[in-house]
């Protein structure tokens, strides 16, 4: 390849153009990279393209068919590089183009490539969706982006027709075929590929795509010319199942969408399909069968969506936690359910659609991220690549926030990882009126400071509820319930509004400044809306908060502790859940350790993201197996800091660590110290069940 901005001259036949210097032939430079050349008289410009290492996208390998290989002619005195660039220093508009052009559209201005020819000094543009590398993958300003570079490529070849005198096989004239037109050679091709191939060949006139894998494998050939295939990234949760369609070649994610994980009738949470599987022999096929189902079902979904089918899908990656992992490749999961935590596999696993019965392309490949240890998942690994902590010069910390949190720790030199039992209370189970987001669930609240009167707003209206077309704008939802964002700013505002202590008991003494403060048996509630149903925030669901957030809190300190570190530079909160949680509020309530609040972000489902990348960027797959070999994984089980640190963190925001950064954001009440009505409010680490 010719490095950026240097010039080289090309030989060709009996027009060798010496040193490239003042020798008459064009010289052709390619914008953006910089490429230049000079090439005689005559070379279509993909081909110098090709010569000088630039990225121009072809199927068609130069039949004018495709049209991935348009670019565009820069007119104009370049001093810099020393060119004049002029539009006749190209061929003329060609009836070949003219033919493409009105089949398929193309904008003004373009050219193909491969049928316009060089005339004279030219500087070529090659727009981005001409690019085969072209960077999509990138929804935030501080995640990288991410080159597309598919697994499989689509070539469009003519082979030769079968021939009395010259006995060879269909598919050896195929793979001939693809050598001497697309240079691809030592290719491997199924026994489902050879069924089909004679068909297709005929068919097509004998001119097929080819559909190949990895560059090394034949997965599809189709009669004549195909332009499209698609892949889809699917992240299995144990809640939800979300996939992503996209087109391969441009990345783009052409549909998507999301279902409930029909496993949820097997158990609520994974602890509970381990102990179904456990109990019920032959409970893992089961659920195997039904997680199988739903991605069918996934698959069919989106394909309809886009308008293509299922058998246009080539490729699918996976991410899931061990158990959707295990549960999705039919292997039993009860190594999972207790110590040492065994997985079956830790490594990256790649198969056929057929075996785990996907309804789409039957050659489709699948690929599932590998796992990190056996409580941190696909899952992690796939919030890695997206959130690339493993790239970071500063000490960064990326939570999933879901029942389990999944904590990565860390920078280039290191990368840590654990697992924490949060339990599902930031989802809104365990509490009283809590509820999954949800037209009419609770999700902002804000507490006057002085009134201890509140405000909120629900999922599927805007307006806050002291706005007086609330009641209206809500009518068909209610007001149901708080779902998990929801509760954490609830509790966090209610510390910052003084209801709470820092201990987390409900301060009954503010009863004299709010009727919203009530006796509840031996302990005090606060009354967040009184309507139908009634909400109320109990003792019992602070406590329920504090737990969560004391274990996510514990895992990461746990893991800065391994790292002999006291802060960290950059805090990133993925999962679905944490996509919708106010960074200020979850740090209010000491979920996470200090933190400048600028560095402090949603991701989103970065797990999905992450099963994305790996669908569109081969060396993507490499670079995931090698960092999740090095990352080191921290048991929290087995620590026995751990519980030290949990029971510290269960003060609002934290009892000893400082809190520089929210102090200066939030105006933190004073610590007071309220005597509990009983011992549910002395801090300690038990669950209890709210009675009444
Ligand atoms: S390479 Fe396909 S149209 Fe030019």
């Amino acid at each position: 390849m010719a490095a950026e901005g240097a010039e080289i001259s090309v030989k060709t036949g009996n027009n060798h153009v010496g040193n490239g210097n003042g020798n008459g032939d064009p010289l052709i430079v390619f914008m953006p990279s910089g490429r230049r050349g000079r090439f005689p008289r005559g070379t279509p410009v993909l081909q110098a393209a090709r010569q000088l290492g630039v990225d121009i996208d072809s199927v068609c390998g130069g039949r004018a068919i495709c049209g991935r290989c348009q670019v565009v002619v820069s007119e104009g005195e370049f001093a810099k590089l020393g060119v004049t660039s002029k539009g006749d220093h190209l061929s003329d508009f060609s009836a070949v183009e003219q033919r493409y052009a009105d089949k398929r559209s193309m904008k003004p201005g373009r050219r193909l490539s491969c049928q316009a020819v060089l005339l004279g000094d030219l500087v070529i543009d090659v727009p981005e969706d001409s690019q085969v590398h072209k960077q999509v993958v990138r929804k935030r300003a501080e995640m990288r982006a991410i080159e597309i570079d598919p697994v499989v490529k689509l070539h469009y070849v003519e082979v030769a027709e079968p021939d009395m005198h010259d006995p060879t096989g269909d598919l050896q004239r195929l793979e001939k075929a693809l050598k001497e037109q697309w240079g691809l050679t030592d290719l491997d091709t199924d026994l489902r590929v050879i069924q089909g191939l004679q068909s297709a060949l005929r068919t097509g006139k004998w001119t097929v795509t080819v559909a190949v894998h990895l560059g090394k494998q034949i997965t599809a050939v189709w009669p004549g010319f195909k332009d499209q295939v698609f892949g889809l990234a699917v992240d299995v949760g144990s809640t939800t199942i979300a996939g992503h369609l996209c087109e391969l070649s441009s990345g783009e994610v052409v549909a998507s969408s999301g279902l409930m994980n029909p496993q949820i009738r097997f158990g609520e949470d994974l602890m509970s399909r381990v102990s179904y599987v456990m109990m019920n022999p032959g409970g893992d096929a089961e659920m195997t069968k039904a997680v199988r189902d739903a991605i069918n079902d996934l698959a069919a979904a989106v394909a309809k969506e886009a308008g293509c089918t299922v058998q246009d899908i080539l490729e699918v990656t996976f991410v899931g936690n061990p158990i959707m992992h295990h549960l999705l490749l039919g292997i039993n999961p009860i190594e999972l359910g207790g110590a040492p935590f065994a997985l079956a596999s830790d490594g990256p696993t790649m198969f056929w659609a057929s075996e785990i019965d996907l309804k789409i392309h039957p050659n489709a490949r699948i690929y599932v991220l590998p796992c990190i240890a056996g409580h941190v998942g696909a899952d992690t690994a796939g919030v890695i690549l997206s959130e690339a902590p493993h790239e970071a010069d500063e000490m960064t910390l990326v939570v999933d926030v879901g029942t389990n949190a999944e904590i990565v720790l860390g920078n280039k030199e290191r990368l840590l990882a654990a697992s924490s039992p949060t339990g599902p209370a930031f989802e809104g189970a365990q509490i009283s009126c809590g509820q999954r987001a949800a037209p009419g669930a609770i999700e902002r609240i804000r507490i006057n400071r002085e009134t201890l009167e509140p405000r909120f707003k629900v999922i599927g209206c805007d307006l806050w509820s002291d706005h007086p077309d609330f009641a209206k704008q809500t009518e068909a939802t209610g007001v149901t319930g708080v779902c998990g964002s929801g509760i954490i700013e609830c509790i966090a505002e209610m510390y910052l509004a003084g209801i709470l202590t820092q201990d987390g008991v409900i301060d009954g003494s503010m009863a004299a400044k709010s009727p919203r403060i009530q006796p509840a048996e031996r302990t005090f509630s606060y009354l967040l809306h009184d309507g139908t149903p009634q909400l109320r925030i109990f003792q019992n669901d602070v406590r329920a908060i504090q737990l969560a957030k004391a274990a996510l809190y514990a895992g990461a300190r746990l893991l800065m502790d391994h790292l002999n570190i006291d802060k960290v530079d950059r805090i990133t909160l993925a999962g679905a859940f944490g996509s919708h949680i106010d960074v200020k509020y979850a740090m209010v309530l000491g979920m996470i350790p200090d933190c400048d609040l600028a560095k402090v972000s949603s991701a989103g489902n970065a797990a999905g993201t992450g099963a994305r990348i790996a669908l569109l960027n081969a060396a993507a797959r490499d670079e995931i197996t090698r960092v999740v070999k090095q990352v080191e994984k921290v048991e929290t089980a087995v620590e026995p800091k751990f519980q030290a640190h949990f029971v510290e963190a269960m003060a609002i925001p934290h009892k000893t660590a400082p809190y520089p950064h929210l102090a200066k954001a939030v105006a933190l009440p004073a610590p007071k110290v309220v005597m509990p009505r009983d011992d549910d409010g002395s801090g300690g680490g038990r669950r209890r069940r709210r009675r009444g």
